[in-house]
């Protein structure tokens, strides 16, 4: 019989499986409750009209004998490449350095090819889950977490960090809606080249940001390019949770010890693991990009911000969050972060327990403003109460 390895003995579920399962499972117990959804960060608002004209011309391509497409560009198509790199990088990214993905999620989990099971690991704590999931089940072991609290004003401290480790950061953060300010990415950029790491910089929510001086995207940083991938998203702020569409910045600039190119190695994991996004994906994704869908954008940007200012408004206990990222996160003042979970899911308000983000995130509850506004302004009205 084969063995099973080491990194799946550990039967944890992943937190959003598990919250899903919480909630069928009240269902159940009492069939007639209504439930609120603000558990996790998916949309509501429905695609720009532009956006789906193009996924249905690009399908209309695809029943024509000569507008058939198959396999294309496993990196993406270039005119997505060059457009993402004029769009969201005002030219300052080549287009060979962006690689669409099916999302940063699964960009996540392929990224840890680029790295040895021995290389350690820090992470902001608590963050998306994903990061230490994907991590684990590479069966990295060398893993810090780096608590991002009250006391530090949710910022990371790298200081104990002395050899080279592969540190994420995703700014505005996911759960606790804490951006980092361009001193505080400087100091890590900083920190990254003096130790020789690498950064993983997650910018999902990076559209979101109300304050031209935060910044976005860690290019925005000097020295970026030598120390850092960048992660982005077309999910939270172009509503593409369900089509799937993402993207890895690889600079040319990044090496290994050895002097070897971490580009060229992320192109043959590419080419190994995947065949590119999907088409349709791809055409919507170059029309979000386009000024129609832009101004769209800014208006869903702005809706989303809105339902997590009335959630936010509605709590009596003290709250971070919201103003940059649609997520609350509500200090629960001693109170543990599944009891408090437990007890608003009985009342029918999902929301997801701060402990699942980290160590660091007992204590906590965050709420999502991508459920719908009717949705928000109801479960205010039972938040009001805690
Ligand atoms: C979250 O709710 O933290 C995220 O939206 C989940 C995800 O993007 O996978």
């Amino acid at each position: 019989m084969i063995t099973q390895p080491f990194y799946l003995k550990d039967k944890e579920t992943y937190l959003f499986q598990k919250i899903e399962q919480a909630k069928k499972e009240v269902k159940q117990k009492n069939p007639a409750i209504k439930i609120w959804d603000l558990g996790i960060g998916d949309t509501t608002i429905p695609l720009c009209p532009s956006v789906c004209e193009a996924i249905k011309k690009e399908a209309s391509k695809l029943q024509d004998p000569f507008g058939y497409t198959g396999y294309e560009n496993t990196f993406g198509r270039q005119i997505l490449r060059e457009k993402i790199g004029e769009v969201i990088y005002e030219n300052h990214i080549a287009a060979d350095e962006i690689f669409i993905s099916d999302g940063s999620k699964c960009d996540v989990a392929r990224v840890q090819h680029l790295f040895d099971r021995e290389l350690p690991i820090a992470l902001q704590d608590p963050v998306y889950p994903a990061y230490l999931g994907s991590c684990h089940l590479s069966g990295k072991k060398k893993i810090t977490f780096l608590p991002c609290t009250k006391k530090n004003h949710f910022t990371p401290d790298l200081s104990q960090l002395q050899e080279p480790h592969l540190i994420y950061i995703c700014s505005p953060n996911n759960p606790t809606g804490h951006v980092l300010t361009k001193k505080d990415l400087e100091n890590i950029v900083f920190h990254t080249l003096r130790t020789g790491s690498l950064l993983f910089f997650d910018r999902a929510y990076g559209d979101f940001i109300q304050d031209q001086e935060l910044p976005s995207s860690i290019y925005q940083i000097e020295g970026a390019k030598s120390c850092a991938i960048e992660s982005g998203s077309f999910s939270k702020s172009f509503g593409f949770t369900g089509i799937r569409l993402g993207y890895l910045i690889v600079p040319k600039a990044l090496l290994y010890a050895d002097k070897s190119s971490i580009h060229e190695a992320w192109k043959k994991i590419v080419a190994t693991l995947f065949n590119g996004a999907s088409n349709l994906a791809q055409a919507a994704g170059l029309a979000a990009l386009e000024k129609q869908a832009q101004e769209y954008k800014k208006n869903v940007v702005r809706q989303y911000l809105n339902n997590s200012l009335l959630l936010k408004k509605s709590i009596k206990k003290n709250t971070f969050g919201a103003e940059h990222v649609p997520y609350v996160w509500i200090d629960l003042d001693q109170e543990s972060s599944f009891a408090a979970f437990s007890r608003l899911l009985e009342k029918g308000v999902v929301t997801t327990p701060g402990i699942g983000f980290g160590p660091s995130g007992e204590g906590f509850l965050r709420l999502s403003g991508f459920a719908r506004t009717d949705q928000c302004i109801e479960a205010s009205k039972i938040l009001s109460t805690i």
